[in-house]
Order: structure tokens, then C-alpha cells, then sequence
């Protein structure tokens, strides 16, 4: 009974956290569940598209036999993954919460303590989305911003310095929104259109970033 929409689309997206080691049993790490980005890759493959599921560590599980899942580790994992496939996609989404920076080394053995405070030194991590911005030439490309502060402003931005089609901006400072709840409270920006949608859950707001993404695409 589910409508199509989305037959022969090949949709990308990225989804969780990115772990950067520090040692063997040391990460660098956040708190990103993946629920947003694995909630997108149902909705999408219910819709007919087939999925390439890029995930840092994460608990969820995929359902839908249209999804393709690669479970990655760090930063530079989810860049290689990525660009494995992003050439032959239709539509990309990049909902992971990727680390910016990662430890310059990493210490073959685990990092003795000692009566001294330690430094790590970080170094920044490649921005998937922004290269994916720069490699971009059909494909339709939406990024996330997750904002605490001056929120429309830095999503637009983003919008523009990323090369996006589409951002979908969720705030920390609303009840109920960020990467660990099972609700979600979005707003959607193009380069001429700004959308609110009210709390919903992440299996709705799901449904309304695709049916927006359908918009566009078929438009
Ligand atoms: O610049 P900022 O991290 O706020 O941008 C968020 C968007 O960029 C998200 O869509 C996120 O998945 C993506 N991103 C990325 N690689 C990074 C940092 C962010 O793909 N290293």
C-alpha cells in the first residue's frame, strides 16, 4: 500500500556518531543515537528508493531488505564509504554527527596514567558534506545543522558554503529536539523557502523531510 514515490532512486545517507580513537580502547566520541538517519533510510525505502546506509557506531538496526547498511568507525571511515558511492546517487543526506577534530596520533598501546595532566593533540577532520558539496553535480544534496545559538543564520550559512539544496535545522534549545530524543522539531531551508513543521516523531519528521525532498526533485 505504500506509494512509490521514490522507484529507482538511489539515496545516500550518512547516520550516528563517528568514534576517533585515541588508543586502543579510547574514542573520542558523541552522544548522536542515529535514529534520525536510519528513520530517513526506512521512510525512504518504503517509498521504492534504494538505500546506501552509512553509519558510525550505533545501536539501531535496519528493517528494510532495500538498505544497504555500512557500519564505519571515524571520520575518514564514513568519507571513503561515502565516496565509494556518491558519484551513481540520486539524492544525498548527510544526518551523521561526524567528530570535527580527531587525535593527530593514536597510541599503539593503551595510554598509561601517570601523576601528570595529558594533552591530546587534535587535528580537524575532513567535512564530508562540504566535499560532497564540492564533488556535487546531480546529485540532490540536503545537509542537518544542529544549532544552539543564532540557528537560522548558521543553517543558512551552511546552505550556501556547503553548496546544499536543502538543510533541515534542529535546535537544541526546543523541548524534545537533538540527537537523542525519539522526537524531533524541524525547520527546512532552501535557497528561497523556509518551512517550520511542528514536534513530531523522528519516523514523522522523516516523512516530511522526504515528502519535501520529493517536492523538489519532481519539481
Ligand atoms: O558544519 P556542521 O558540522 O554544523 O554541519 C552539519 C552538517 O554537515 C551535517 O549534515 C553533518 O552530517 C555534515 N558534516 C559532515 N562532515 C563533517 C562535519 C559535518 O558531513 N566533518
Amino acid at each position: 500500500d505504500d506509494k512509490k514515490t521514490l522507484e529507482g532512486k538511489i539515496v545516500l545517507i550518512t547516520a550516528g556518531p563517528t568514534y576517533e580513537a585515541i588508543d586502543p580502547v579510547r574514542f573520542i566520541g558523541n552522544h548522536s543515537s542515529g535514529k534520525m538517519g536510519f528513520s530517513l533510510a526506512e521512510e525512504a525505502a518504503k517509498r521504492g528508493a534504494k538505500i546506501i546506509l552509512v553509519s558510525g557506531p550505533s545501536s539501531q538496526v535496519v528493517k528494510h531488505k532495500n538498505i544497504d547498511l555500512y557500519r564505519v568507525t571515524s571520520a575518514k571511515e564514513m568519507l571513503n564509504k561515502v565516496f565509494e558511492f556518491y558519484e551513481n546517487v540520486d539524492v544525498a543526506i548527510a544526518s551523521a554527527a561526524v567528530a570535527d577534530y580527531a587525535p593527530k596520533e593514536v597510541a599503539k598501546e593503551k595510554i598509561k596514567k601517570n601523576d601528570e595532566n595529558l594533552t591530546i593533540e587534535l587535528v580537524k577532520n575532513p567535512d564530508i558534506l562540504k566535499t560532497m558539496g564540492e564533488k556535487k553535480n546531480h546529485q540532490f544534496l540536503v545537509g542537518f545543522a544542529l544549532e544552539t545559538q543564532n540557528e537560522e543564520e548558521n543553517a543558512k550559512g551552511k546552505l550556501e558554503k556547503k553548496n546544499l539544496d536543502m538543510i533541515v535545522l534542529n535546535s537544541l534549545r526546543d523541548e524534545g529536539a537533538g540527537f537523542k530524543n525519539d522526537t524531533n522539531k524541524i525547520k527546512i531551508f532552501t535557497k528561497t523557502e523556509k518551512t517550520e513543521f511542528d514536534l513530531k516523531s523522528k519516523d514523522d519528521v522523516a516523512k516530511d523531510i522526504l515528502n519535501f525532498v520529493e517536492a523538489q526533485i519532481l519539481k
